[in-house]
């Protein structure tokens, strides 16, 4: 996509006599524009091609030189001690990357790659026992990040949610409104009614270890199908699935199917058939497992099928949606976009499946995440210690209001805008980080214009559009930008041109912060660019045509990787 790196990382691999995976892997920036536009530092390889760094860097530097210098994409090829430095023919390279952007529009960064495949992304799946707190917001929005990557590069993604209507937490709420609820109340507000029984119920748990007793005897008759029991979490359900879509509405996030673990409760026979017929079920303590085998000396703790009680349990839940899943869609690729604390029950089962034979269970991952935690913030929106996320939005899109008001009192359509940018600070600070880290948020910080945030990449977004308008003329497809060849062009260039890579990247590793630390850096030679250079002023209105086409690109790739990881994008804020 990028063929002026594809010729250096080929060239250079046949060279050296290395594979084509480790040169792209070694291929950097230099730190000095003077040096060149990428380098190839040599130290790595002393131990595999024994010799010195230096020494590889000046033999792969002669034989590279003539044969590069004589093609139309590499200027020149300097060594510097352990470095093979590349210089481009910046005009070409400009003039290629910016043609190939315009060219593909919204596309540009998509090659397609998923064309005939199928994934299937289990995302966000809330437990509708609890409310919907800030704890979902990572699965929702990482998810969804994923989902919008693999849409974009031709996936067929099926989106489900699984939420969670089943297990012990429904006891909690089944004897918390019948102990204490007050049915009038509850029917007239629901969520915010139940959302106290709940908290108090945990709470009052605490304390008083009989009410356990009180929430597992309820449990038991709803599995026993009692109907006092089953309507109350009919409504129970009910009334969580429809928060949930309020919420998901809010954040412009959906689904392609919503199914309840409730519903594959009745599958356990076949689950127990699968391991049966293999002489993999095992009695123990009543239960019925799975046992597993796990690497070296380390135990894994076994996959249960089946509770001495004879129900299903979390495990045979989640086998009997997977077989359900590939069944329906014969999916290349499943990922499950749950917490870190779950990696366990993943393990086992996928392990227990391949014990089972099944070998498609090797496309299936779970895609861990880190926790989240607070700081710096006033806790206004805590219960217990919920965090709702609703409230969370809320006190975003109110500051990013005042913000507004401060800054650009004149903004047509600021309501909206507040909402796009407050909504996208918050889901931004969930994904510039790599998933598996714990992260730790606040308010504040993520409301910041400038640093590594949601609303500073919004707002350089909406200037690089407000220096079109200011333009005034539609961008001239024509004008020779091989005159864009400076450093801070070529930069921005070579960030523009790394795109496409970095999103099928952000798919390979199911990794969307790749895609936010590229815009924060695009964003930020971007920004550079234009405090250096006054792009409107000047009378040579053929280098003004070139910089605007430059300007339109910046604006383009923003725009698509920030729609990618499910913000909106204000042109004017
Ligand atoms: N409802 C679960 C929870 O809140 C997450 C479900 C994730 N998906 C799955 N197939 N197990 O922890």
């Amino acid at each position: 996509m990028n063929p002026f790196l594809d010729t250096i990382v080929s060239s250079t691999a046949q060279a050296a006599e290395l594979d084509e995976g480790v040169v792209r892997e070694l291929i950097a920036i230099p730190p000095d524009d003077k040096l060149g536009d990428y380098a190839l530092p040599c130290f790595t390889l002393a131990k595999q091609l024994h010799k010195s760094p230096v020494e590889i860097a000046a033999e792969i530097g002669e034989r590279l030189q003539p044969v590069m210098e004589a093609g139309d994409q590499v200027a020149e090829v300097v060594v510097t001690g352990p470095y093979v430095n590349f210089r481009l023919h910046r005009p070409s390279f400009v003039q290629h990357t910016l043609d190939v952007i315009a060219e593909r529009g919204d596309r540009y960064g998509s090659r397609g790659q998923g064309e005939g495949k199928t994934v299937v992304i289990d995302f966000s799946s809330p437990n509708l026992a609890k409310p919907f707190s800030i704890a979902h917001l990572r699965s929702t929005a990482i998810g969804h990040a994923i989902y919008r990557i693999h849409d974009f590069l031709d996936w067929k993604c099926v989106g489900i949610n699984h939420y969670g209507d089943y297990g012990a937490n429904f006891g909690q709420l089944l004897a918390a409104y019948q102990l204490w609820g007050d049915p009038e109340k509850v029917k007239a507000n629901p969520v915010p009614e139940l959302l106290k029984l709940y908290v108090r119920f945990t709470e009052e748990e605490r304390e008083n270890p009989e009410l356990r007793e009180e929430a597992r005897s309820r449990l038991r008759r709803l599995a026993n199908a009692d109907a006092e029991m089953v309507e109350l979490w009919q409504f129970f359900v009910s009334e969580g699935r429809k928060e949930a879509e309020r919420i998901y509405g809010i954040l412009g996030v959906s689904f392609d199917e919503y199914r309840g673990e409730s519903e594959f409760a009745d599958d356990l026979d076949k689950v127990v058939d699968l391991f049966e017929s293999k002489g993999l079920a095992e009695e123990s303590e009543g239960a019925l497992i799975v046992r597993l085998e796990g690497d070296d000396d380390e135990e894994v703790a076994p996959c249960m099928l089946r509770t001495s009680n004879r129900t299903s349990t979390y495990h045979s839940r989640d086998i009997a949606a997977l077989l359900y899943r590939h069944k329906s869609y014969n999916f290349g690729k499943m990922i499950y976009v749950v917490d870190a604390r779950q990696e366990l029950h993943f393990r086992q089962v996928f392990q227990a499946m391949e014990k089972a034979g099944v070998d498609w269970v090797d496309n299936c991952v779970h895609a861990p995440f880190g926790l989240m935690s607070f700081k710096g913030q006033a806790m206004s929106t805590r219960r217990g210690t919920i965090v709702i996320l609703e409230e969370v939005l809320d006190q975003a899109i109110e500051l990013t209001r005042e913000i507004i008001a401060e800054k650009n009192p004149e903004l047509v359509n600021s309501d909206q805008v507040a909402k796009q940018v407050g909504i996208g600070a918050v889901v931004f600070a969930d994904i510039n980080n790599r998933r598996t880290r714990d992260i730790s948020f606040s308010l504040e910080e993520v409301l910041t214009f400038e640093g590594e945030t949601g609303p500073y990449l919004q707002y350089t977004h909406a200037r690089f559009c407000s220096i079109l308008r200011r333009h005034g003329k539609p961008v001239d497809l024509g004008v020779d930008v091989g005159r864009l060849d400076s450093d801070k062009e070529m930069r921005v260039a070579r960030q523009l041109a790394a795109f496409p890579d970095v999103v099928a990247a952000a798919a390979d590793e199911i990794e969307p912060s790749q895609i936010a630390s590229f815009l924060l850096e695009l964003a930020t030679l971007a920004n550079r660019f234009y405090n250096e250079v006054p792009v409107l002023a000047g009378d040579d209105e053929g280098l003004v045509a070139a910089r605007i086409r430059l300007v339109d690109a910046i604006r383009s790739v923003l725009r698509s990787g920030l729609d990618l990881l499910g913000l909106q994008v204000p042109e004017e804020m």
